[in-house]
């Protein structure tokens, strides 16, 4: 017992001596850190730019995607892209602007890429039309937003999906007042075209479309990997026709929404959390599945490192103030075949993080409470629900003798 008091005694003078050692380093910091700042002060146009390159040397990653950022960086670099330029001499590897969104299949990716042959053939498609991000509208709605809604509600659908996104409209998707806020309601889609042996719909979504007038349909083909163009097109469809909009919602036609709940949280956010907001069912610390019997497979030769935190693509719920910035900085991202990943990217290079809000449950509640009307009401959304499910469920929502504790 002695001993260790002595021990203690001890440990505490050598903790004061640590404790005072600490504070003249930092009051040293303090003073070298005003000292050269008032230098600055003494003359605030001598900000000096180093008229060489001071970094290490950039060589050539070995993953395909990986090399294209590191060229869109060095095309968004403004010491090197600046006015007078630098005397740098660019490297071959790095200057690629020859045909940067051009909508022609790019062939020079089959050298490229060693193991190109051998990829699947979704892999071959994504890599040879990677540069491309603008397709022709088919169907547009100009008009839809001219109210400035308070909430838009954009669901990527597949054209065969009839009976999702009626059974969308007639519960968590209708459009108008909700809640005293407007809402409006859009369904993306791509092209299912007779090529990949789709049966023609072209009749049944013309009419679809002119009944209720909240499609939006580009010319491509409407694949896994092609989501991400889902995503860039909307993206540039809210920024010429929505951009009033307060607020998105983008997510699946198989999930259940609580609308209702979704514009409480909404309302009850201070200006600056609405600002910068997107949450959704957030995962971090992933990253690419390398095992080929997986959906999200994606081969070393394409793709290397871990992702960024990003929402789970069932969906996820934005500021309008969010998706203007995330159509700013797309075009310094390359795509990349995971639609919710590539938004995660794009937030990361605006400096922003997307929260993880536990009201988001992409993988389901608990078996017991399914059937469980008060299960909902807290919830935002919940995956996967069919559209007998979503009908079913906003009634017991709805339903004013719900009474949860
Ligand atoms: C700062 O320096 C520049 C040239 O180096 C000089 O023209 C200017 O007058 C200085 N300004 C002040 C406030 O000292
Ligand atoms: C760039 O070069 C031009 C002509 O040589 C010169 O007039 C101009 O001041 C330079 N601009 C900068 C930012 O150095
Ligand atoms: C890039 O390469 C092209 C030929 O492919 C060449 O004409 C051009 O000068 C190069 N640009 C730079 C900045 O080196
Ligand atoms: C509905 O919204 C309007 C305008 O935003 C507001 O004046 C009114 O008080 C709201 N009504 C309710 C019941 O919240
Ligand atoms: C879209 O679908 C239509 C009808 O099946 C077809 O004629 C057209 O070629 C398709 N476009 C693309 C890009 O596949
Ligand atoms: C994406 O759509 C374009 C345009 O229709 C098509 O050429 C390309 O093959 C599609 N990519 C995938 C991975 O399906």
């Amino acid at each position: 017992m002695v001993v260790s008091v002595g021990t203690m005694h001890g440990t505490r003078r050598k903790l004061k001596v640590f404790v005072m050692t600490m504070m003249a380093a930092f009051v040293f910091i303090v003073v070298e850190v005003s000292r050269s700042t008032g230098q600055d002060k003494n003359n605030q146009s001598k900000i000096r730019i180093p008229s060489k390159p001071f970094w290490r040397k950039r060589v050539p990653h070995d993953a395909y995607w990986n090399r294209q950022q590191q060229k869109f960086d060095h095309d968004n670099n403004p010491i090197l892209n600046g006015p007078n330029g630098t005397g740098y001499e660019m490297p071959d590897w790095l200057n690629d602007t020859v045909g940067r969104n051009s909508c022609e299949p790019d062939f020079r990716v089959t050298a490229q890429m060693k193991d190109f042959s051998s990829l699947p053939d979704r892999f071959k498609d994504f890599l040879l039309y990677m540069r491309c991000r603008s397709y022709p509208m088919v169907v547009d709605q100009p008009e839809i937003c001219k109210d400035q809604p308070f909430l838009l509600l954009a669901i990527k659908s597949l054209a065969p999906h009839f009976d999702r996104r009626q059974a969308i409209r007639e519960s968590w998707g209708r459009a108008g007042l909700m809640a005293n806020k407007t809402v409006i309601t859009v369904f993306l889609l791509g092209n299912t075209s007779t090529l990949d042996n789709f049966p023609d719909l072209s009749h049944m979504l013309h009419f679809e479309s002119q009944r209720h007038r909240d499609l939006l349909q580009w010319d491509y083909r409407d694949s896994f990997f092609n989501l991400t163009i889902k995503e860039v097109l909307f993206l540039e469809w809210f920024h010429t026709r929505c951009s009033g909009a307060s607020f998105i919602f983008k997510g699946d036609d198989d999930v259940f929404v609580n609308t209702l709940h979704i514009i409480e949280f909404l309302k009850s956010l201070s200006p600056a959390k609405a600002e910068d907001l997107f949450v959704g069912d957030v995962i971090t610390n992933a990253g690419p599945h390398r095992d080929k019997k997986v959906k999200y497979f994606i081969p070393q030769s394409m793709f290397e490192g871990t992702y960024p935190p990003y929402a789970g693509g069932g969906g996820y719920l934005y500021s309008g103030n969010v998706a203007k910035r995330l159509h700013g900085v797309m075009s310094q991202v390359p795509l990349y075949p995971i639609d919710d990943v590539y938004t995660g990217m794009c937030l990361r290079k605006l400096g922003l993080a997307p929260e993880k809000h536990k009201g988001f449950r992409t993988f389901n509640i608990e078996e017991k409470y399914r059937n469980n009307p008060c299960a909902y009401k807290g919830l935002m959304l919940v995956h996967p629900r069919t559209p007998q499910d979503m009908i079913k469920i906003w009634g017991w929502l709805n339903d004013p003798a719900l009474n949860c504790q």
